[in-house]
């Protein structure tokens, strides 16, 4: 991108933290179960290209997410890097004893902002998920684990529609109330448009929670994926999760697709000048390997345009 340019805009960061999503969020959806070896490729050359947070694998049931029942292996492994972390998905108790098994320094809990998906995705009510994260998230932080909390359905719930603003602020509040230390806005199905995007982060300041602890989490279904970033990179936000690729989507979420794709977002940053210390032809070159391994075209505009597939 460097031959076109760089020209930054007012009240943006000067640098972003990408938390990389791919072998996670973009793996758990995929129809084909790849080879542990392929996932441990994947995970090493996301990190050679520059990724210092890659969330790698989750501890769920495997019957619930059969592309990931290999996730003890995955972190086997896995040539961990210092200074690179490697977080994983975690629903229950059981969930941490296997990632303290494996010595994961970082989880991530997920709760739902709706009653739907919370039954949906946890086989939970929306209070009792709270009740199942509060041991997992004691009992992480006493082992030294930091511990983020996703909050699903945060901008719109293809059961329940519409998702009012001050009810997902009151569950991001209870999850943090717990001991999270960052929060993740997830736009599950990929419907929030920028105004609401600002809405809610507005709202979530006036509750105190503080923008340094939130990161935004756009799946990309309806296009707006990239506007919702700008959107809230404009108001403090300087996490954004994305997947190499665009891969990905939720198995419990009728319409989500893909999330926002990292070569897409590396290249508006890098064109707005915003330090991401990620390397985009290198990955470009790992994703357009990815495609190959699962045999169809990266959704991700970026990676098309510069590989050509
Ligand atoms: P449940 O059926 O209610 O589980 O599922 P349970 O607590 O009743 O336990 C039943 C059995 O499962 C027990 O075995 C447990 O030991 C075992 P038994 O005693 O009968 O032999 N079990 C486990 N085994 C291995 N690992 C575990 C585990 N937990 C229980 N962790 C549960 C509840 C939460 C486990 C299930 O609903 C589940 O695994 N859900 C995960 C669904 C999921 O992974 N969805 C995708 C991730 S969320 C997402 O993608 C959204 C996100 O990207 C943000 C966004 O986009 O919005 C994060
Ligand atoms: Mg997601």
């Amino acid at each position: 991108m460097a031959e076109y340019g760089t020209i930054g805009l007012a009240g943006l960061p000067t640098r972003v933290t990408i938390c990389e999503v791919g072998p996670r969020d973009g793996l758990q959806n995929e129809s084909a179960v790849l080879p542990a070896e392929v996932k441990v490729e994947f995970i090493e050359r996301l990190v050679a290209a520059g990724h210092t947070v890659v969330e790698s694998t989750s501890f769920v049931h495997p019957k619930w997410v059969p592309q990931l029942a290999d996730a003890e292996e995955v972190l086997d492994r896995v040539r961990r890097v210092a200074g690179v972390r490697y977080p994983v998905l975690v629903p229950n108790e059981r969930g941490l004893d296997r990632a303290l098994e494996r010595g994961v320094t970082d989880i991530a809990v997920f709760g739902s902002a709706t009653e739907t998906f919370a039954a949906r995705n946890l086989n939970r009510s929306l209070d009792s998920q709270l009740e199942m994260f509060a041991p997992v998230v004691a009992r992480a932080r006493q082992a030294g684990l930091t511990v983020r909390t996703y909050l699903s359905m945060s901008f719109g719930d293809p059961w329940e529609g519409e998702v009012p603003i001050p009810q997902v602020v009151s569950v991001a509040g209870r999850m943090m109330a717990l001991g999270c230390s960052e929060l993740s806005l997830g736009d599950t199905i990929g419907v929030a448009t920028p105004g609401r995007v600002v809405a809610l982060l507005e709202a979530l300041r006036a509750a105190e929670i503080p923008v340094e602890r939130i990161a935004v989490h756009f799946h990309d279904t309806y296009g707006q994926a990239l506007a919702n970033t700008l959107a809230a990179l404009s108001r403090g936000v300087t996490t954004v999760d994305a997947s190499a690729g665009g891969l990905g989507g939720c198995p419990y979420a009728k319409s989500a697709t893909g999330n926002l794709a990292t070569e897409d977002l590396v290249w508006q940053l890098d064109g707005l000048g915003i330090e991401t210390g990620i390397d985009l032809g290198k990955l470009v070159e790992t994703s357009a390997w990815m495609a190959e391994q699962l045999g169809r075209p990266s959704p991700s505009r970026v990676v098309r345009a510069i590989s050509g597939g």
